[in-house]
């Protein structure tokens, strides 16, 4: 199990423990944390699992595929570690987690 933790817009944490191999994106929905609204289901098709992922985080989780990147282009403010959750799978390495949920999706 790995520890994910979000924090919402207005500062509120999620603390969760989520399965290897399942996605920031799928957590999120089946633990109703708000402003993660995952309109294609994890298909990478919407841009609206925006997160920012912490900075010190950041180097772990890595950077998107080109086909993600070309999605964030329709993500609100995105910024430097922007991912979109259904992309970042889970793995022992990413135990502790933290991301920011953005004040809005798109
Ligand atoms: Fe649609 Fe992630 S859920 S891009």
């Amino acid at each position: 199990m790995t520890k994910i933790t979000y924090i919402t817009h207005d500062g509120t944490r999620f603390e969760i423990e989520a399965e290897n191999g399942s996605t920031v994106m799928e957590n999120a929905i089946r633990n109703s944390v708000p402003g993660i609204e995952a309109e294609c289901g994890g298909a990478c098709a919407c841009a609206t699992c925006h997160v920012y992922v912490d900075e010190e985080w950041a180097p772990l989780v890595g950077s998107p595929e080109p086909m993600e990147e070309d999605m964030l282009d329709f993500a609100w403010e995105v910024g430097p570690t922007s991912r979109l959750s259904c992309q970042i799978k889970l793995r022992d390495e990413l135990d502790g987690l933290v991301v920011r949920v953005p004040e809005r999706q798109g």
